[in-house]
């Protein structure tokens, strides 16, 4: 159960880059982060128009001299003072992500980054290596790992109660953009632009968080991939609004991804179905709170979260905020994720590398695979679904 007793001597000072008024991401930051009082919210550069910041920064109670015309004004000022940010998360559309998270890391910043966190794995291994030159943290925000039934669902099959893994089927397939909306939604409008989106739209918005649901359960590496890619709303091509992937994961095991955000009528649609050799597991974001769990030849279950009967280890840190029979949800498994952050960063200060080495928290890695994920599926999708080595 979730310790709220837990707190550092001071909150980690901290920033955000976008996440303005109006954006779709920035509120989830905020409430994550400030969640459990383990980080304070200083000062931030929310917004590319300097007086919508302004307004928007002191509304949430950020002094009006520490909402920032732009990020690079925001870390040269914050450099100077005592009591300046020490993290900065950051939620503003793709193309920015790779020159903000280099900025934050060269001025000593932790950093929460958005997903995808680069348009090309080189780029996102020059960041792990910055990260590492400065020994400071990067956390990607894949949000959805953070719910307690995935965290069982990992250490299921970590202890073999699936047998040998056979098949993960994933799938993150909405129907929000069936039609042509980026006309009136901005927020659409830059997901469908390669310049600002990067190399793909459904693959990295969304059939990422799917992927990375794949690779925390079951720890999988890629071997081989097809993918098959288009746009039902022609307007969007280059960019896919639909994607098919198959792939072959190392040892043998075989999968598919479907991500689309044209699946009418869909809410998220983001399940995970693990099939191993004994037993099958599914999970679905929509009922977060279950586990499905098949063994062959018996009736079929459904694990509750805050039970005694789950892994204790499952639970991890700051998991299971109140009691079996409450639904827990996004902003939950959001909390808990920052909660980890906020440990690793802490680890990261007292260069305590053994203890760094001990949070589990979706970073760096997470944050290339994802990457690498849309750029073979783009080699593979120009191949006419051409079989691609993923490494
Ligand atoms: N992890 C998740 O579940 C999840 C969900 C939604 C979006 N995202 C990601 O979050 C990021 C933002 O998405 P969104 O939907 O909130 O976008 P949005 O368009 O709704 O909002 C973007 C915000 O960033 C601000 N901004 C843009 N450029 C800026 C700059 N140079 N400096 C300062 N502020 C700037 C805008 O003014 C706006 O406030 C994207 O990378 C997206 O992929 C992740």
């Amino acid at each position: 159960m979730f310790n709220e007793e837990f707190h550092f001597e001071q909150p980690i000072r901290w920033a955000m880059i976008g996440g303005g008024r109006g954006s779709q991401i920035g509120y989830s930051h905020r409430n994550a982060a400030q969640r459990d009082g383990l980080f304070k919210l200083m000062a931030g550069a929310f917004d590319l128009n300097a007086d919508r910041c302004r307004d928007f920064g002191t509304s949430l109670g950020v002094d009006a001299d520490r909402c920032y015309n732009n990020y690079q004004e925001m870390f040269t000022a914050e450099a100077l003072r005592e009591d300046g940010i020490q993290a900065v998360s950051i939620a503003t559309p793709n193309s920015t992500h790779y020159e903000m998270c280099k900025a934050a890391l060269e001025a000593g910043l932790h950093v929460v980054c958005e997903k995808p966190i680069t348009f090309t794995t080189a780029e996102a291994e020059e960041l792990k290596a910055l990260s590492a030159k400065h020994n400071r943290v990067i956390a990607v925000m894949y949000g959805y790992s953070g719910f307690p039934m995935v965290q069982q669902a990992r250490e299921m099959v970590k202890r073999g109660d699936l047998g040998e893994i056979r098949v993960i089927n994933m799938q993150f397939a909405h129907g929000f953009h069936n039609e042509e909306y980026e006309k009136n939604d901005p927020s659409l409008k830059w997901r469908v632009s390669p310049a600002v989106a990067g190399p793909t739209y459904v693959l990295g918005d969304i059939g990422t968080h799917a992927f990375n649901l794949c690779e925390v359960i079951t720890g999988l590496q890629v071997d081989r991939l097809s993918c098959m890619r288009q746009s039902f709303i022609a307007s969007r091509t280059p960019l896919e609004d639909n994607a098919h992937v198959m792939m072959q994961f190392k040892g043998g095991a075989v999968g598919t991804l479907w991500a689309s955000a044209v699946n009418a009528g869909a809410m998220h649609q983001q399940k995970i179905r693990v099939v191993g050799s004994l037993a099958s597991i599914e999970w679905w974001d929509e009922q977060p709170n279950q586990l499905r769990y098949e063994i062959q030849g018996e009736a079929p279950r459904v694990l509750e979260r805050g039970m005694g009967y789950l892994y204790q280890d499952a639970s991890g840190v700051a998991a299971n905020r109140v009691g079996g029979g409450h639904a827990e949800g996004y902003f939950e498994s959001w909390a808990n994720l920052y909660h980890r952050f906020a440990l690793a960063f802490d680890a990261a200060n007292r260069d305590d590398q053994e203890a760094l080495a001990a949070i589990w928290f979706p970073g760096i890695d997470a944050g290339i695979e994802g990457v690498r994920l849309c750029e073979k599926c783009v080699e593979s999708a120009d191949q006419n679904a051409a079989w691609v080595e993923y490494k």
